[in-house]
């Protein structure tokens, strides 16, 4: 599956990989994993010196890692936090990943990190700020940052820029990579009424280094990122125009709730190698009662 000649920002195409989690650690050690590469949540990690790490060492030592966070908050006002960054660091220094990727996204603000993938406005001063913080963090870690495209449930009236207008300019100004994630490009689209086919023809292919996969759930009249079930048809269809237009780029499979056995997450993320050939999988998109409130949906409707 692993393309050598696919080289962007001196980084291959690792093939088809799922995320490690620790509900797979017992198997994992008693199977060869029928996967190219693992991602891990960094700071799932970083603290973490016990089995976890030791489930970690093996795998690294059999496939390809890479890092994937959730607390660098690359678009808050906050200073950067340095003792995270050195932190990621050093696990990165014990890993040895193919890369690090984090999300175009702010997770708090006055030192307070509420756990979640906040929406930034995207306007000309919001860019500046987010390069200059991608270049710094660069040279900290002396090695290309990857962002993800992130789910949205809220758009700023102060925006000027599209999505893929600010991470285009991102990554052409600061030489950063981008982890197109087609479920979080086919929930915002949804939720917003954009068009996610004319979204991912817009970026920068040469700049995309990796895809995510991931189903999200139906909760009427909008999407929500829910990581917990299979990826529906129109999610695979994004999957294969983005592969088409970036050449072949890694893959990884997130499934993040009512995750499933590890033979199972194989045969979902092997449906990518179908996707690939035209054969779309034929999965419905399921319905949620989740985040069904009407209060939550006047917040998510009130762009
Ligand atoms: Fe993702």
């Amino acid at each position: 599956m692993q393309n050598p000649r696919d080289q962007r920002l001196g980084l291959p195409n690792l093939g088809l990989g799922v995320g490690l989690r620790n509900q797979h650690f017992s198997y994992l050690m008693q199977h060869d994993p029928e996967v190219d590469w693992f991602e891990i949540i960094s700071e799932n990690f970083m603290d973490n010196f016990g089995f976890a790490r030791h489930v970690l060492e093996r795998m690294a030592a059999i496939r390809p890692i890479v890092m994937h966070g959730v607390s660098l908050s690359v678009g808050s006002t906050d200073p950067l936090d340095w003792n995270y960054l050195r932190e990621l660091k050093t696990l990165a220094e014990f890993v040895q990943p193919k890369w690090i990727s984090d999300h175009l996204c702010w997770t708090g603000v006055s030192s307070v990190n509420t756990h979640d993938l906040l929406p930034m406005p995207l306007t000309a001063e919001s860019l500046s700020h987010v390069v200059d913080r991608v270049c710094q963090i660069q040279d900290f870690l002396q090695r290309p940052l990857i962002l993800e495209n992130p789910s949205t449930y809220l758009e700023f009236k102060a925006s000027t820029l599209t999505e893929w207008e600010f991470l285009s300019e991102l990554a052409k100004q600061t030489g950063c990579g981008l982890l197109l994630d087609v479920n979080n490009v086919y929930v915002s689209s949804y939720n917003h009424g954009l068009d996610a086919e004319h979204y991912i023809r817009s970026l920068p292919h040469s700049s995309v280094v990796q895809i995510h996969l991931a189903g999200p759930s139906d909760c009427g009249q909008y999407l929500v990122d829910t990581h917990d079930q299979p990826v529906p048809a129109a999610v695979w269809r994004l999957y294969k125009l983005a592969q088409d237009l970036t050449g072949g780029v890694s893959t990884l499979l997130e499934w993040d709730a009512n995750i499933p056995d590890f033979p199972e997450l194989v045969a979902e993320l092997k449906k990518a190698e179908n996707a690939l050939q035209g054969i779309i999988p034929d999965t419905p998109l399921q319905h949620s009662e989740a985040v069904s409130n009407p209060v939550d949906f006047q917040l998510i409707s009130a762009t």
